[in-house]
């Protein structure tokens, strides 16, 4: 059979933390010339080494939709220090109008070089987002890791569940979301907690669904799914928003509690 050389990999950072194997994947597609895109999109701010996610790959992408670490409705950033992708990526993204240089002629503007794609961002999105960049260490990034920490101190691990994702010297944690894994509970008992809880009005969220069980995936050929079905049946997402007091996740805890003693 044929070998096919993967071309690029994506690495996804997800909840908030930083993917753990993050230098090994790079180290190995720096040795088969492999492209890394870095998908950074909910964990703006998290650090490996000291070095921020989104600077280790060849291409990074970061959401900036509503509820992502900055969010101003709709829209996307790309970074790259590859100055010929950022020119392509920058052509493509603009209807593939290539952007006048200083001394062209008026009539130059409008001409269309190629297939290319309304992605521009509207300047009244863009100076919201710049505003909370401008905030962003000191008010958002710092308000998320107190909350984590608050989830970290009230959820301390036990029997019944544990926080997902450990933060360390080495991988620091954004919080973007806050995920308990129900890892003794069996999965029918989740979802009767996660429908507690909503019913409650506290609002909590599932696992990420695995690829491999959409629709659109269900043809393709999958390995091992055991863990990304057990991670999406026995994770409940908490509430995360930064306006959250310690006083709230305690009542989390206890609404928790609740239920399992009434169980
Ligand atoms: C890791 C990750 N990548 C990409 C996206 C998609 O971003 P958008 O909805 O802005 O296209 C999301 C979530 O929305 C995400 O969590």
């Amino acid at each position: 059979m044929k070998k096919h050389k993967p071309k690029v990999l994506q690495i996804v950072h997800v909840y908030g933390f930083p993917a753990q194997n993050t230098l090994k994947i790079i180290k190995l597609c720096k040795k088969y010339k492999v492209k890394v895109i870095e998908d950074s999109s909910e964990s703006l701010g998290a650090e490996i080494d000291n070095k921020k996610v989104g600077s280790f790959g060849d291409v990074s992408i970061f959401s900036i939709r509503s509820e992502k670490m900055i969010g101003v409705g709709e829209g996307g950033v790309i970074c790259t220090n590859n100055l010929s992708y950022f020119n392509m990526i920058k052509l493509i993204a603009s209807r593939h109008a290539p952007f006048r240089k200083k001394n062209d002629p008026y009539w130059k503007k409008y001409y269309v070089s190629g297939e290319g794609y309304n992605y521009l961002m509207p300047h009244l999105l863009g100076a919201v987002a710049r505003a909370q960049i401008e905030n962003f260490k000191s008010i958002i990034l710092t308000k998320k890791k107190t909350i984590g920490r608050y989830y970290h101190n009230t959820f301390k691990d036990n029997e019944e569940y544990c926080i997902l994702q450990k933060t360390s010297k080495k991988f620091k944690s954004a919080f973007w979301l806050n995920a308990i894994y129900f890892k003794k509970i069996n999965k029918l008992k989740v979802r009767k907690l996660g429908a507690f809880l909503n019913k409650n009005k506290i609002e909590v969220r599932s696992g990420f669904w695995p690829l491999s069980e959409m629709k659109s995936f269900k043809s393709i050929k999958t390995f091992n799914k055991s863990v990304s079905n057990d991670l999406f049946e026995k994770i409940l997402v908490l509430p995360s928003n930064i306006n959250l007091k310690k006083k709230d996740i305690l009542y989390f805890k206890k609404m928790i509690d609740i239920f399992f003693k009434t169980q």
